[in-house]
């Protein structure tokens, strides 16, 4: 088989078979297929697409690239959910306890945040001590025990899509369907998990700019897990504005026990009830979603998924104390508040700025090397549909370095005030 042809195929945008997919995915594994051809590949894959057999032929080629987990030795079904990326997104951290405090199983492996979007490990590194490496006897072992562990992905999961991901971001094939929907996918299945909740977002923050886009995305990774034999529900959920109120790591966190403890934000305490209840509905805890929701909610109400949440800090290493006192455990050293110029309605909440703005004030990494401050972030005040008068707080900056006047600018910009009443957006719009 000859890799020229293969391009050439897909340029005439004709269907790959398994073996030509297999060819590749091998040569970019063994670096016998050099990256100017891979990169050509994946340009005409962005232009001509894949059909989903061609995309399920993908992401299993892909999963056979590196380890696989396997999470036999843990009793049950294991569930997992994946997000593909918003701002202010700390689901993980709500979910993980809420579910296994209703008895299910989190075997969890999470990743780091690059560029406007967040990562749960970074978040979990904001509180002192937690651990996010552990063997895999021991993290067994602990899900055995408690039924949740969260670590790090570990380095050779899904090798060839470690190749194919730096070659995407600077060849501009970052954003095509196949190829994020296989990359997704096979390091969900490589993980191990029996079943797997997709929250799919849409919106300025997101991959995904449009509902339609996000339903494409999720019926192609649906359809890619239950032909590996995985069971896979999806969310299609709105990323126009950021999930909660805080973004940043110590913040995001510190939301997360607000949650827990029953005093969140209703937007992210409802769509951490919906995941939920699909989680346990696939689990087989429960024998509808709706149930699976009632459960959760019984669950969260009664603090036990908090109790859970310090059980699982506590047991990777983590310094629940510092929880006593959630202001010192998130006081940056400087802060400042945005104030509306403007009167009006607040039209817009631009998602991927603030992720932007949330990052330059330290939150996150331009590069990979960078070094993350646990306590900068934004915490905001005002949502989407809300009146605003001039002088109102929109949000506060935090940050342990000192915040400038262009930080402010343009955080105000990512406010957009109109003279019109909007009503408030919807955060979940379908379940599949
Ligand atoms: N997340 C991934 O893991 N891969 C993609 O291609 C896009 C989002």
């Amino acid at each position: 088989m000859r890799m020229v042809e293969i391009i050439e195929k897909k340029r005439d945008g004709l269907a790959l078979s398994d073996a030509e997919i297999k060819f590749w995915i091998e040569g970019v594994s063994n670096d016998s297929i050099p990256d100017y051809q891979t990169s050509a590949l994946l340009m005409a894959i962005v232009l001509k697409g894949m059909t989903t057999e061609e995309t399920t032929f993908l992401t299993e080629a892909m999963l056979h690239s590196g380890d696989i987990i396997d999470l036999s030795a843990i009793a049950g079904k294991k569930v997992d959910k994946h997000s593909t990326g918003g701002v202010g997104d700390k689901t993980t951290i709500i979910l993980s306890p809420l579910v296994a405090a209703a008895g299910a199983k989190v075997a969890k492996m999470s990743g780091r945040g690059l560029g406007h979007t967040g990562g749960t490990l970074d978040k979990l590194e904001s509180i002192p001590g937690y651990n996010i490496e552990l063997s895999s006897d021991a993290f067994i072992k602990q899900v055995n025990d408690i039924n949740v562990a969260v670590v790090g992905q570990t380095g050779n999961l899904v090798y060839a899509d470690k190749v194919l991901y730096s070659l995407r971001d600077v060849t501009g094939t970052v954003n095509a369907l196949p190829l994020i929907a296989s990359s997704i996918m096979s390091k969900k299945l490589a993980g191990g998990a029996d079943c797997i909740l997709l929250d799919v977002k849409y919106g300025e923050g997101a991959f995904m700019k449009t509902v339609e886009d996000a339903r494409e995305l999720a019926q192609t990774m649906i359809a890619i897990g239950k032909n590996l034999g995985r069971e896979v529900n999806a969310m299609l959920t709105n990323m126009n504005q950021p999930l909660g109120n805080a973004i940043g790591n110590a913040l995001e966190v510190e939301e997360a026990i607000l949650t827990l403890k029953n005093e969140g934000p209703k937007d992210l305490e409802e769509l951490c009830l919906v995941a939920a209840g699909y989680m346990l509905f696939q689990a087989g805890f429960v024998d509808s979603s709706e149930a699976g929701y009632d459960l959760a909610l019984e669950t969260l109400r009664s603090e036990k998924a908090y109790d859970v949440f310090l059980t699982w800090i506590a047991a990777q290493g983590g310094d629940i104390s510092v929880f006593d006192d959630l202001d010192a455990f998130t006081k940056a050293t400087y802060h400042a508040d945005v104030i509306a110029q403007k009167a009006g309605h607040l039209h817009d909440l631009k998602a991927l700025e603030l992720g932007m703005v949330s990052t330059r004030l330290g939150a996150g990494r331009e590069t990979k090397d960078d070094i993350i401050d646990y306590k900068a972030g934004i915490i905001l005040n005002q949502d989407v549909g809300n009146e605003i008068n001039v002088g109102d707080k929109l949000a506060t900056l935090y940050s342990d370095t000192p915040i400038n006047e262009q930080h402010i600018t343009d955080a105000v910009a990512c406010f957009v005030i109109d003279n019109d009443a909007i009503e408030k957006p919807q955060l979940i719009a379908d379940v599949l």
